[in-house]
């Protein structure tokens, strides 16, 4: 139950909140749900392979170390590396829009901050003081140790679940068929003009793509796979769970199919109550209640989502020392940052060292800038978790896997098709930042990772095999 919560924990947030009024409006229209479904259904694929992989390897590297183990260090390193890209690079998003609701809801219930402060919070691009603020809490709890945050994680879950129920039941009640039916005809939009798609050849064998029409419910598909980050983060909690290889399985995919569900509810709801023009594209949620006159509401979505952002943040940050711990464990990055602090049980050094570089990328770099890549990060990281089930039937098949894959190598495959149609639906300038990361990255490999690695070479992957089961005794 625990990393069902943890997964409706760290996927519930800006994605709804923020990301969905956004592509209705811009991109896809009412065809929204049908976004929030194929983006849904490409992460269950995906969700099938994480869960035969960690149950096969329950390790708190999660990604990471289940292709080391099945493709050796490079990959691994790779791998590792956009996990560090797609989780950090989500808590500054999630925290920045933390701070839009915060302010909000402190403007709702009549708080009235010095003018100099409340010059500095709520703010979508510059320096913002709420943003600080909710990293720097989170750090400290994730620092003092999670057990701290996985009580008041539970209470919060099912605080931003209420939230969400009553979105659902209230907005029933203002659904008018009329806005689904209004479906915007394709045109050309300044925010696909510039994707994969049209950028290639294959843009020669699709056509030119566009906002609204079927190519902007893909387009919004790729963006609105933000919304289902998470569910991988429940394989990092693996060496800290009880009968991991199979309470993990079950905590990935029973949490994202909790929040598929949710997430279609809501999404139609906010089709249903108001014309996709005039959603709107900071606070969507709020704003169609407030038009449609319900004010209590407004003010339970904005204590919902500053409650159910803390979660999201907070999560992610555990799974990125978990993360880091592990890589940091095989000598990829310094052995110190591994290091479990005496006191507080838990990986100190590495927490603050996240906290810090969490906040300086969510204060520096805007958020539209960030929110691609962390989509890009992930569908790189799920692509490699697709192909190492296949490859690991070939090269492991006696491994114990206590779930497996059904119809595999067909689900899969499937994964990766699908993975890669939301990839070349992303613009051509975050293939070219991932890109630069990517090397950026193998630049710092090669200088530190390679030379300092505890475990086997590229060339011997199975070695790596040994401390993972020693992680599996440790539990
Ligand atoms: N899935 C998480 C969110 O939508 C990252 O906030």
């Amino acid at each position: 139950m625990d990393l069902i919560v943890m997964g409706v924990g760290v996927m519930i947030g800006a994605g709804i909140f923020s990301l969905a009024g956004r592509q209705a409006a811009t991109m896809a229209g009412p065809g929204v749900v049908l976004s929030f479904m194929i983006a849904g259904i490409t992460s269950l694929l995906v969700a099938f392979c994480f869960a035969e992989l960690s149950s096969a390897l329950p390790t708190s590297g999660s990604a990471y170390t289940f292709t080391y183990v099945i493709f050796g260090e490079v990959w691994a390193w790779n791998v590792g590396w956009a996990l560090v890209m797609e989780l950090l690079f989500a808590s500054a998003v999630v925290s920045r829009v933390w701070s839009l609701y915060a302010a909000q809801l402190l403007t709702d219930l009549g708080v009235r901050l010095p003018a100099p402060l409340a010059a500095v919070t709520g703010r979508a691009e510059g320096f913002d003081l709420f943003t600080l603020f909710i990293l720097v809490l989170l750090t400290v709890v994730v620092t003092l140790g999670a057990r701290i945050g996985l009580r008041a994680l539970r209470i919060i879950v099912v605080a931003k679940l209420l939230t969400i129920g009553a979105v659902i039941v209230v907005g029933i009640t203002h659904f008018d068929q009329r806005n689904l039916s209004a479906i915007p005809a394709p045109s050309a939009s300044v925010m696909s003009a510039t994707n994969v798609l049209d950028s290639s050849l294959l843009g020669l064998v699709f056509g030119q793509t566009s906002a609204f029409g079927w190519f902007g419910i893909f387009s919004a598909s790729a963006v609105i796979t933000f919304a289902y980050i998470g569910f991988d983060v429940v394989a990092t909690a693996a060496e800290e769970s009880e009968d991991a290889p199979w309470s993990v399985p079950k905590g990935i995919i029973r949490s994202l199919i909790v929040t598929t569900v949710i997430y279609i509810a809501v999404a139609l709801v906010m089709v249903g109550m108001t014309s996709y023009e005039k959603i709107d594209r900071g606070a969507p949620l709020a704003n169609a209640f407030h038009a449609a006159g319900e004010g209590f509401m407004v003010h339970v979505i904005n204590l919902g989502a500053v409650l159910g952002l803390t979660t999201v943040v907070l999560v992610l940050l555990v799974g990125l020392t978990r993360v880091l711990f592990s890589m940091a464990r095989d000598g990829l990055f310094p052995r110190g940052l591994a290091r479990v602090n005496r006191r507080y049980r838990s990986p100190t050094r590495v927490t603050l060292l996240i906290g810090g570089t969490a906040v300086l990328l969510a204060e520096f770099v805007p958020m539209n800038a960030l929110e691609p890549l962390v989509v890009i990060g992930a569908l790189f990281v799920f692509i490699a978790v697709a192909c190492g089930v296949i490859r690991m039937r070939q090269t492991m098949p006696d491994l114990p896997r206590i779930f497996r894959v059904p119809l595999s190598p067909v689900v899969p495959i499937a994964s990766i098709a699908a993975c890669l149609w939301l990839l070349v639906n992303l613009q051509v300038i975050t293939w070219l930042y991932f890109i630069a990361w990517t090397a950026f990255g193998m630049m710092v490999y090669l200088l530190y990772g390679r030379r300092n690695s505890v475990l086997a070479g590229p060339e011997q992957p199975q070695e790596a095999l040994a401390p993972v089961l020693r992680g599996r005794h440790r539990r």
